[in-house]
């Protein structure tokens, strides 16, 4: 016999049976859409911390047992044995590619990865110093001047091509960002390198300097990207769905997606990680600094996490590739910072406090550092975070618009106004 949950307003006697729904893994969910059609009533839930918004297909997390699965492979596996591209395509088709099928798909991506010659002047009108998010939510949300021809959402041609050309060209348009920053020439993407390799080159080349790809510092980020690729329906990936939800081009969806993330609530913790290991300033601090976290008077940014209570197994993996990034560069950072962070990860992860709370190192610890050894600026942080999670927010988004029950999504409120008043004309107030 299937479960239901039955609902009763005791007030009225009036009863809904309410079907639960199992899926693969995971609490399992039951249908309240009966609610206000039978108990003229909406459900309550502020920041939908009880609701499932969508059935998805995409993405699974267990927080308690730190797992995270992408088209049910785990993380873990993905991050040894693939690579960013490969998981994109997962993400998108729900399937590992053949051989062929990743060669097409990875040559598909190159050959959209330059930017229209006139999308490079929306920069200009950047002032020098604008963030880079800024640059990013307007350049992306720009992309949809470009496609009119191929962007019917109910075409599948269509949805994997503005796939495609979201992710082939979201590097490209980071890369600018950062170089315009800094006044740095425009570099194109080439067509020998690696996705990961392009960005890198895009974003370092000079043409008065000799470039090294360094393939540690490739696989460091590459990781980064893969880990960062798809977490669910977090607050971005909402966004995306419901803005997509109004049958808005993919193009502006991903704007807005950006625009979430651009939120230090959301992408912005490696971010406050750096900027807390250069407020610690040197390792004879830090056991002051941590008396200080545990007297609440700070806190330790890049531990902990909402969802993960026994271990963020991103940063299980991150960690290895932070380590070995860090001994490999040691002879040219000599930063104190990295040295600072090492013995924070090692004294906290030995306090009973940390212990007691369960609070590990969270992914951002160590992407924070990663990516200021790869000389990334702080500011750059959640662009780069926003590259990785292009993957899945499109995946997301064709998921629902491939859905054939997809609606405008529109919550409900509890009003809590003025009942009814008259207006008064101005000269009487
Ligand atoms: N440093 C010090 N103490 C902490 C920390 C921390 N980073 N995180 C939690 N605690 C303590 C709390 O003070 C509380 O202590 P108490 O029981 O004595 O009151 C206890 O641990 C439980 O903490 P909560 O705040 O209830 O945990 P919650 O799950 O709500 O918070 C969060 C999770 C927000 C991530 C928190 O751990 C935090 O602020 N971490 C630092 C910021 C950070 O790294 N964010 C990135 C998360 S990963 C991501 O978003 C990709």
């Amino acid at each position: 016999m299937s479960k239901i949950v039955t609902i009763t307003d005791n007030t009225s006697g009036k009863s809904v049976a309410c079907p639960v729904y199992e899926g693969t893994h995971g609490e399992p969910v039951f249908d309240c859409q009966g609610v206000a059609k039978e108990l003229g009533m909406f459900t309550y839930d502020p920041a939908f911390m009880t609701t499932a918004s969508c059935k998805s297909a995409v993405t699974f997390i267990d927080g308690d047992k730190g797992i995270l699965l992408h088209r049910g492979y785990p993380i873990e596996q993905l991050a040894e044995h693939s690579n960013y591209l490969e998981v994109c395509y997962l993400l998108l088709n729900g399937e590992l590619p053949t051989a062929q099928q990743f060669e097409d798909f990875s040559y598909g991506i190159r050959r959209v990865s330059v930017l229209h010659e006139s999308l490079l002047a929306f920069y200009n009108g950047f002032q020098q110093n604008a963030h880079p998010m800024a640059m990013l939510v307007g350049v992306v949300g720009g992309l949809s001047s470009y496609y009119h021809e191929e962007m019917d959402i109910y075409n599948p041609d269509h949805r994997m091509m503005c796939a495609m050309r979201l992710i082939g060209k979201m590097p490209t348009i980071a890369a600018k960002s950062f170089r315009y920053l800094l006044g740095r020439p425009h570099v194109y993407p080439q067509h020998q390198f690696s996705y990961v390799e392009n960005f890198f080159n895009m974003m370092f080349w000079l043409p008065n300097r000799e470039f090294e790809m360094n393939p540690i510092a490739v696989r460091a980020l590459e990781i980064m990207l893969i880990l960062h690729a798809d977490h669910e329906q977090n607050a971005s990936t909402s966004t995306v769905r419901l803005a997509g939800s109004s049958q808005a081009n993919p193009y502006a969806c991903i704007a807005a997606g950006i625009a979430t993330l651009w939120g230090p609530a959301h992408g912005g913790a490696n971010e406050a990680v750096v900027k807390m290991l250069k407020e610690i300033g040197k390792v004879e601090n830090i056991p002051t600094f941590l008396e200080n976290v545990k007297n609440k008077k700070a806190r330790l940014m890049g531990f902990g996490h909402r969802v993960y209570k026994n271990f963020d197994p991103r940063a299980t993996i991150i960690r290895k590739i932070c380590h070995e990034l860090l001994d490999e560069l040691k002879a040219e950072s000599h930063q104190p910072m990295f040295e600072i962070a090492m013995k924070l990860e090692e004294i906290a992860l030995k306090e009973d406090y940390f212990i007691e709370r369960k609070l590990y190192p969270n992914v951002d610890f160590y992407s924070g550092i990663i990516l200021s050894a790869l000389g990334i600026p702080t500011s750059m942080f959640t662009v780069m975070f926003a590259v990785a999670r292009t993957a899945g927010w499109i995946a997301q988004w064709k998921e629902m618009v491939e859905d054939p029950s997809m609606k405008i999504g529109r919550p409900r409120q509890l009003y809590t106004g003025h009942a009814n008043r008259n207006f008064i004309q101005i000269k009487d107030r």
